[in-house]
């Protein structure tokens, strides 16, 4: 078969991405990522990629593809161009809701009947640039100070090096503050002066519980320990094909303590997915063998 040739370059003397190059790199990042580009994201594809070529200094997208190949880090450089990364604070309120009114009333009856440790564990596994951890912060911190003995630990993991730092950063432009109710505004987060007026930081008190790190959720078994009170996995299924959501469903409820909960996006569910888990609310799903929840009358959404 003819090796297929490049098409001519464009006004900007540039090569447009072939189709035979957007299937080596819809391979690829599916691959590495769990991440399927279905065939219409190719022209979306050509324009993420293509600040990088030019970077480089490379003529095609085939020559980007054999550098990529070559090179981790400009695999993670790719991977970080390619993924979506939607966010907002307290994004599905009513989870928030629910955890509030329903998960740490019971925590916090059980705490003080000496049935349950005061040490919460949550993990935010596609967490972006920080909104989510710093939600569950917020919502955490108020409920359950320190000074009755609460313990938080939230760890903070995503594909993406490029939105970890952000997160890590903490800042956002001023804006975002519409997102979060105006009590955690006022006790958690900082407002910028001077150069950065416009923008607001996380305060000390969220930052300390939040510990970043990278994971790819399509590479098991996944590095950290087990036994989370509470796990989010929002918004980053959808990017997945059904083997892939198989996968990392069943991981992440091993990591899931059996009296946890998994919290996934409002497009998301884990119908047709897994036999191990069930829904104890919308979206928001407990291990079968848990009793922690069963029989619960749920309250209506406010
Ligand atoms: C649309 S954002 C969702 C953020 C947050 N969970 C929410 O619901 O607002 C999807 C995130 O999933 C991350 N992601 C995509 N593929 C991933 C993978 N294989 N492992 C870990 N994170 C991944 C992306 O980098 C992105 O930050």
């Amino acid at each position: 078969m003819d090796k297929p040739r490049n098409p001519a370059p464009d006004a900007a003397g540039e090569h447009p991405l072939r189709k035979d190059e957007f299937r080596a790199f819809q391979d690829l990042i599916h691959r590495e990522s769990g991440i399927f580009l279905a065939d219409h994201k190719q022209a979306l594809l050509g324009g993420r990629l293509h600040s990088r070529l030019r970077a480089l200094g490379l003529a095609t997208y085939g020559d980007y593809f054999k550098a990529v190949q070559k090179d981790e880090a400009e695999r993670i450089e790719m991977l970080d161009r390619i993924s979506t990364n939607e966010t907002h604070f307290f994004r599905e309120p009513h989870q928030f809701e629910f955890l509030k009114t329903r998960v740490l009333p019971r925590w916090m009856e059980d705490a003080r009947a000496g049935t349950r440790s005061r040490s919460i564990r949550i993990w935010s596994a596609a967490c972006s640039t920080g909104e989510e951890p710093y939600s569950i912060a917020m919502l955490l911190l108020d409920q359950l100070p320190a000074s009755e003995g609460w313990s938080i630990e939230i760890l903070a993991t995503d594909l993406s090096t490029r939105v970890l730092q952000r997160a890590k950063d903490a800042v956002w432009r001023i804006e975002k503050a519409e997102e979060i109710p105006t009590p955690y505004l006022k006790a958690f987060m900082l407002q910028g002066t001077g150069p950065e007026q416009g923008k607001m930081k996380a305060g000390p008190e969220i930052r300390s519980l939040v510990t970043f790190s990278r994971m790819n959720l399509n590479s098991r078994p996944y590095p950290v320990p087990g036994g989370f009170d509470l796990i989010f996995c929002r918004n980053v299924l959808i990017y997945f094909n059904a083997a892939t959501k198989v996968n990392v469903v069943e991981e992440l409820l091993a990591h899931l303590s059996p009296a946890g909960l998994l919290f996934l996006g409002h497009a998301e569910s884990l119908h047709g997915l897994t036999e191990r888990a069930r829904s104890v609310g919308p979206t928001i799903y407990a291990p079968l063998q848990s009793t922690y929840f069963s029989g619960q009358k749920l309250p209506r959404l406010r």
